[in-house]
């Protein structure tokens, strides 16, 4: 059973704050009824009327980027209380992360109810690419840089490196800014990839997935992905 309110927002008719201004004018129909009460519970067998239209009951797809903060969990729910990426985003529709981020990484990170697209990202044989900026202890000698090249073993299987760039070295407190692009999702899999380099990440940031970036969200900030952004996803 869910709130009246709830339901006619989750369909996409109008927001959840229209949708109540909507029930109190006596708009709303449930079963043929009007209903003007405001958190009357409604169950999926009822049939709701907005101005005379039977709602989808469907839940419209919602789809979202956030430039994820640190100290932000990747989750619906923490047992820690601790903050977690539905505490950033304004919505009443159910959504989920696609992946994950560690709780101290930041960037882009996907949130939508549509579970075919977020297997489709997530499933290793679409190839997804995704691209991270690392600060690591440490400046990349050749030695490293060649086995970044041939690729690394974590747990006994290859991480395939699309790509790495040095893309700074602070040679006074020693450390180096890597740009790095993967396809696999394995968990803290940029963290061991430098750790097995002996060079610890210091910060890590996800700017790329695919052909979406986070240059114009600060972070905290999201945006709905557009109709050809999510098609494009789709196409990948
Ligand atoms: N790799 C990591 O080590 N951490 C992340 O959050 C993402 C990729």
């Amino acid at each position: 059973m869910e709130r009246l309110q709830k339901v006619i927002a989750n369909s996409g008719v109008t927001s959840r704050r229209k949708a109540e201004e909507m029930i109190s004018k006596g708009n709303v129909r449930v079963n043929g009824k009007v209903v003007t009460e405001l958190g009357v519970k409604v169950s999926g067998n009822d049939i709701i009327e907005v101005d005379g239209v039977t709602i989808n009951r469907d839940t419209k797809k919602v789809y979202y980027i956030l430039n994820k903060p640190r100290e932000v969990i990747t989750s619906v729910s923490d047992d820690k209380n601790r903050k977690t990426v539905l505490d950033c985003i304004n919505t009443d529709i159910r959504v989920y992360p696609v992946g994950r981020l560690d709780y101290d990484t930041t960037g882009l990170i996907i949130l939508t109810n549509d579970g075919e697209l977020a297997n489709k990202l997530m499933h290793p044989s679409n190839k997804i690419k995704k691209t991270y900026i690392a600060k690591i202890e440490g400046l990349l000698n050749k030695d490293d840089i060649d086995r970044l090249k041939r690729g690394i073993n974590i747990d006994d299987r290859k991480v395939e490196i699309v790509n790495f760039k040095i893309r700074d070295k602070d040679l006074v407190k020693n450390t180096s800014l890597i740009e790095i692009t993967i396809i696999e999702g394995r968990n803290h899999i940029v963290k061991r990839i430098f750790e097995s380099l002996k060079h610890p990440v210091i910060r890590l940031s996800r700017i790329r997935l695919a052909f979406l970036d986070i240059k114009n969200l600060k972070s905290g900030e999201y945006r709905e992905l557009s109709l050809k952004e999510v098609k494009k996803l789709y196409s990948l």
